[in-house]
């Protein structure tokens, strides 16, 4: 009797286990059936219009789209590439081929650090999941172009040009954004297929000045770091995108935990796993996190302590708006991260899977044919400059389904990187 008892104590406990693992799958599936609807739409409606990436809507509701000189254009692509990794449709894959290589020309582009975002979401992937060489020199070049980038002084790649304080008081020529530490991940893609150690390298001392100067004792970061490229020393931090200088931006905190967890991946150096986990433990356990993991714009906003520049748009904002795209970022990353993270691993995990029923509820998860063809609502892109408020944005979508893909994986078992035909 005691024995039956404890057998069917077991079978119930893999019933419920089964009965778990077919929701999430059929979860995973119903969100790539309603992105391949709106990837298609949006095909549709860029057609007739070549060299015009989409980004976002415009108050009227109608689709923005930029150049490919902007830091946006991989992500559509790239998430084409991703709705075809889990949906394995031919037609899906010739229209993710037919945008990405419209890129082609940005492999000697050097105007700003981001290549990495422009070059590995859209070539980086084709390259993963169609083994086609050409598409690897594509991307061996644009981490050379990327390099040129990298000062020795400063030991970091300058992320723009020249950043003009929100304060008015000063413009930097050497600043570096916490969102650089994304654009690592082609320079060590580079050096491991060409064997050119110049890559990693590069790549290495960024991440370990941007773990020095860059994350705060307590694991939160700064946005802009700026650099005199005589001394090599930190001449300001500040924000650009954030809500005060001392605040932290939750995107680019979304930014730094998958940036160093990607680090970590490419060279199990602990301390890299150490700053990931810190960054990630800072966001998850937040008192401003909502309940649905999806931050607010910044942690800090409107709160004693933190006042924006006196140029910065945020001194006007008190709505406490949400960044859909921040958790889209930081799902996909805790994902990833769990697997490195022993025990801790399963509270990364869990948050993750919370953010991306989130993410997929009717919240945040547009109805299909609106929002111009994107699929989430809800995303900020800067507030101190007056642009973007509450509205999709294509990187928002593209770490959704990244993450759905890495969640897909994890459901079935496999390695998060199990791509390829
Ligand atoms: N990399 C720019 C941004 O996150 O808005």
């Amino acid at each position: 009797m005691k024995h039956f008892v404890l057998c069917s104590g077991i079978f119930s406990l893999f019933l419920l286990a089964f009965t778990v693992r077919s929701s999430e799958t059929d979860f995973v599936k119903e969100n790539f059936t309603y992105a391949g609807q709106q990837l298609r739409f949006m095909l549709q409606e860029t057609a007739s219009k070549p060299n015009s990436f989409p980004r976002t809507i415009n108050k009227a509701g109608n689709l923005v789209t930029t150049n490919m000189y902007d830091w946006t254009p991989g992500f559509f692509p790239g998430s084409l590439w991703n709705a075809y990794d889990y949906m394995k449709d031919t037609e899906m894959r010739s229209a993710a081929r037919e945008w990405t290589e419209q890129l082609e020309p940005l492999k000697t582009f050097t105007g700003h650090h981001d290549l990495g975002f422009m070059m590995y979401c859209s070539y980086g992937n084709a390259f993963q999941l169609t083994g086609d060489e050409a598409y690897k020199k594509i991307l061996v070049q644009s981490a050379r172009s990327l390099s040129t980038r990298f000062n020795a002084v400063t030991g970091c790649i300058k992320s723009w040009n020249s950043f003009r304080s929100w304060h008015g008081d000063k413009t930097y020529n050497f600043p570096v954004i916490i969102d650089n530490m994304m654009n690592l991940e082609l320079l060590f893609f580079a050096s491991k297929v060409t064997g050119d150690t110049a890559f990693r390298h590069v790549a290495v001392t960024h991440a370990l000045n941007t773990m020095k100067n860059q994350v705060r004792k307590d694991y939160s970061s700064f946005h802009v770091v700026c650099y005199d490229t005589v001394t090599g020393k930190v001449a300001g931090r500040e924000t650009a995108q954030g809500y005060a200088d001392n605040s932290t931006w939750s995107r680019g905190q979304a930014w730094g935990i998958y940036g160093f967890t990607m680090v970590y991946r490419e060279t199990k150096d602990p301390r890299f796993l150490k700053t990931a986990q810190g960054m990630a433990d800072y966001f998850i356990h937040h008192k401003n996190l909502p309940a649905d993991k999806v931050p607010y714009w910044d942690f800090n906003a409107g709160q004693k302590g933190y006042t924006p520049g006196v140029n910065s748009n945020a001194r006007k904002i008190t709505r406490p708006y949400r960044d859909a795209s921040a958790a889209a970022i930081v799902a996909s990353a805790l994902l990833e991260l769990s697997t490195y993270s022993g025990a801790k691993g399963g509270e990364y995990k869990e948050v993750a899977i919370k953010m991306l029923h989130a993410l997929g509820s009717d919240v945040y998860r547009a109805k299909p044919g609106t929002n111009g063809n994107f699929l989430l609502m809800h995303c900020v892109g800067s507030i101190p400059h007056n642009g973007e408020i509450d509205v999709p944005l294509v990187y928002a979508d593209y770490y959704f389904l990244e993450a759905l893909n890495r969640y897909d994986h994890l459901l079935k078992g496999e390695s998060l990187f199990a791509k390829k035909d």
